[in-house]
């Protein structure tokens, strides 16, 4: 088959780690007779520089007309100037919302080589394995109103948390419907003890539920889930949640794996089935990195696993998507890693020697 694959680099590492997930692609197309066509467009920082969007037109056009979008990272320091009138992360906002991406899979999962990179004790993180089901087009990020003033007592912000049933009840059906096909529980995360917006949730989730009854369902407060997933992580199997809830709770699951470098992540126009393709867009959680870029030396695993992620929910090539994830599992239990997850004594590889060792072990 021939697919259409839009690519966005962004800013930073953005192109570094991008380029191998490419080179990956390309090689699982060539092993597995698919073509994929690369088109790339620009977003982020630099697309302000060149265009003075963060999205221009013409890349969202691009990612319309594709099958997947593989996106790197957006923002730096050169644009961080809290009153500049766009910044880069608008461009990733933005075309999440242009391309209607409602719900975001952030699978992590512990590599039993990596425990020794994370900061938690060993005997917490065996076992661990859930996905995070962030909703990604609503909440605190869209709401209006949204803005900065000027009063006579000072200046005032406002951000606004709204949702609709409409919007809650398609994310949780992706929790339910990813949970119905791993552990079956599926953990709820509102702060319904407070938020209007939660107690919304939480009836809604109860209503899904019923649709669901061969699934487990529980509801825990954001505080309290942000304590269990470093005390208790294995306890935990799908997880869903509002937008600013899971874009904190996933950087704090990040540190469970030893690296946000090595966690892919999948933004969805709608609930997945098996076997069935949805137009997705694959970015790493990770951001640009700016401290490390141009260096050569980042770990391209995050953009090589959301690659995999590519390859299942976009395209449906499921066998194609676990070689891909097969070949990461292989170069770690080899010993492989790049500077971010590697102990003293180890040699580390750079992102290109990274991009083709998993390269040469895709089948
Ligand atoms: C993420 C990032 C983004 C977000 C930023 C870059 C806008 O933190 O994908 O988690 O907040 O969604
Ligand atoms: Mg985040």
């Amino acid at each position: 088959m021939d697919y259409a694959i839009a690519v966005l680099p962004g800013d930073g590492i953005g192109p570094e780690v991008t380029a191998e997930g490419v080179r990956v692609l390309e090689a699982i197309g060539q092993r597995h007779g698919h073509a994929f066509r690369f088109e790339e467009g620009t977003v982020g920082g630099i697309a302000i520089d060149t265009t003075g969007s963060a999205l221009p037109p013409d890349t969202l056009r691009l990612a319309k007309r594709s099958d997947a979008v593989l996106f790197g990272a957006v923002g730096g320091p050169k644009w961080d100037d809290p009153r500049a009138p766009v910044r880069p992360e608008d461009g990733l906002l933005a075309i999440r919302k242009g391309l209607g991406l409602f719900a975001n899979l952030r699978p992590v999962q512990v590599f039993p080589e990596l425990i020794a990179a994370s900061p938690l004790r060993p005997d917490l993180l065996e076992g661990v394995d859930f996905v995070v089901v962030r909703e990604l087009t609503g909440g605190l990020y869209f709401g209006r109103p949204k803005r900065r003033w000027t009063t006579a007592r000072g200046r005032r912000g406002v951000d606004t948390m709204a949702y609709s049933e409409a919007e809650v009840e398609r994310v949780v059906r992706v929790g339910f419907e990813m949970a119905r096909i791993r552990r079956r529980k599926l953990t709820s995360v509102d702060k319904a003890n407070v938020l209007e917006t939660s107690r919304l949730w939480r009836e809604v989730a109860i209503e899904v539920g019923g649709d669901y009854p061969d699934v487990e369902l529980e509801h825990m407060l954001v505080d309290t889930a942000s304590m269990q997933l470093v005390r208790a992580p294995s306890r935990f199997d799908v997880l869903v949640t509002e937008n600013t809830f899971g874009d904190i709770l996933t950087d704090e699951a990040s540190v469970l794996t030893g690296s946000m470098g090595m966690l892919p992540s999948a933004s969805l126009a709608r609930v997945p089935g098996q076997g069935t393709r949805a137009m997705g867009l694959y970015e790493p959680i990770h951001g640009s990195a700016p401290d490390i870029a141009g260096r050569g030396i980042a770990n391209p695993l995050a953009s090589i696993l959301s690659a995999a992620l590519l390859l299942r929910y976009s395209l449906g090539l499921e066998e194609e998507a676990r070689a891909v994830e097969s070949a990461v599992n292989r170069a770690l239990s080899d010993g492989a890693r790049c500077a971010d997850i590697a102990q003293e004594s180890e040699r580390t590889l750079g992102t290109r020697e990274m991009g083709e060792l998993i390269v040469s072990l895709v089948r």
